[in-house]
C-alpha cells in the first residue's frame, strides 16, 4: 500500500511490508544526504510543525529534513505562542493549517490528539509524539539504528530500561520490532513505571515472549539496551518522581557484568540514567540513533508527500 497521503500516528497499524518499505526509503535518503546535501524533491511543498512540548532532536531533524528536501516549514515551537493557549482545539488548529500547507507534523501532551488533528484534516499528520502515548517516528529510526549496528531487525533481544509507562518511545519501539520475531523483551522498570499491561498482553498475543523485571543486570544479558528517562513532566506528584528518578543508571562498570556485544541506545535527552564515561565505547549507539532521525524523516516527509 503505498504510503501518499498516509498519517503516521502510531506503529501499532504498521505491518512488517509497511516497516521494510520505511527502511529502503531511510537508506535511500541516507544516500542522498550524503552525496546531494539539498535536493529539490520537495521544493514545491510545505509542512507545519506544531510543537506545544518542548523538543530538541524530533523537531529540528524534522526542519533539517524538510529543508535538505527543499521544502519550506512554517514553525510554532512554543505552546504559549500559539491559539492553543487561548484554548483552541487541535481540531480547530488543524483545520485551519490544513489551509496552510500540505503536511502536519505534531507533539503536543494529549495522549491521541495526534490523531484528533488527522481526523479533522485531509493531509498527511505525522505523530512526533503524543503526551504519554506514542512517537512513531522515533521508533522508526530506532529500528533503522538496530539494522544498521545490528546487521538486521530480525529475532534480537532486547531490554527496554527506566520509565516504561509513561515513556512513549519504548510503547512505539515494542509494537515497531513486533514482527521481526524478538526473541525477547525484558522491560526492566520499578513496578510504578512498568510497561502497559494492554501492550505487554498485546506482544504475548503476538508469541513474543516478555519479562517483566526491576534488576538492571537482567537487562545486560540482551543485544540491544534501550534506556530511557524518568518522564519528570508525567507526574502528578512530585514526591513520587523524586522517590524513582535515579533508578538506573547505566556505567561501564556495569556494563562489564552483561553482554560485552551489547548495542546501548537511547532516544534522548539524557538525564543521569548513561555516565557519560559510556559514550566512548563502539557498541554506545545513541548519537548515531540522533543523526539517523533526519534520514528517516526525510523519508516519511517524502512517502506521505506522495514522492519517494
Ligand atoms: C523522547 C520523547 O520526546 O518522547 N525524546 C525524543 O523525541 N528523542 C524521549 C524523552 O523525552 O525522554
Amino acid at each position: 500500500m503505498s504510503f501518499e497521503g498516509r498519517d503516521i500516528l502510531s506503529t501499532e497499524d504498521m505491518n512488517k511490508e509497511d516497516i521494510l518499505e520505511i527502511m529502503a526509503v531511510t537508506a535511500r535518503m541516507e544516500d542522498l544526504f550524503r552525496t546531494q546535501h539539498v535536493s529539490d524533491l520537495l521544493a514545491d511543498k510545505m509542512v507545519a510543525v506544531i510543537f506545544l512540548e518542548p523538543s530538541t532532536r524530533t523537531r529540528l531533524s524534522f526542519e533539517t529534513a524538510i529543508k535538505r528536501l527543499g521544502a519550506k516549514s512554517i514553525t510554532v515551537a512554543d505552546a504559549k505562542t500559539s491559539s492553543a493557549a487561548k484554548g483552541e482545539t487541535l481540531a480547530d488548529t488543524a483545520r485551519t493549517i490544513e489551509g496552510y500547507v500540505d503536511c502536519i507534523v505534531v507533539r503536543q501532551p494529549m495522549l491521541g490528539g495526534a490523531k484528533v488533528m488527522a481526523d479533522a484534516v485531509s493531509i498527511p499528520v505525522i505523530n512526533g509524539g503524543d503526551g504519554p502515548g506514542q512517537h512513531p517516528t522515533q521508533a522508526l529510526l530506532d529500528l533503522y539504528t538496530i539494522q544498521n549496528e545490528k546487521g538486521g531487525l530480525e529475532g534480537h533481544k532486547v531490554a527496554m530500561v527506566g520509565d516504561l509507562k509513561y515513556g512513549r518511545t519504548v510503547h512505539s519501539l515494542s509494537y515497531a520490532l513486533a514482527p521481526f520475531a524478538p526473541e525477547e523483551y525484558i522491560f526492566c522498570a520499578p513496578d510504578a513505571l512498568q510497561m502497559p499491561d494492554q501492550i505487554v498482553a498485546n506482544m504475548k498475543e503476538k508469541g513474543i515472549t516478555c519479562r517483566k523485571t526491576d534488576k538492571i543486570e537482567e537487562a545486560l544479558q540482551a543485544d540491544v539496551l534501550y534506556m530511557t528517562r524518568i518522564q519528570k513532566e508525567r507526574f502528578d506528584d512530585p514526591a513520587e518522581y523524586e522517590r524513582l528518578k535515579g533508578s538506573y543508571i547505566l556505567t561501564r562498570d556495569i556494563l562489564e557484568k552483561g553482554n560485552r556485544e551489547i548495542t546501548i541506545m537511547h532516544p534522548l535527552p539524557r538525564v543521569d540514567e548513561i555516565s557519560t564515561d559510556v559514550d566512548a565505547l563502539p557498541n554506545a549507539a545513541y548519537f548515531r540513533q540522533a543523526h539517523n532521525g533526519v534520514f528517516l524523516r526525510m523519508a516519511l516527509l517524502a512517502m506521505v508527500m506522495g514522492r519517494a
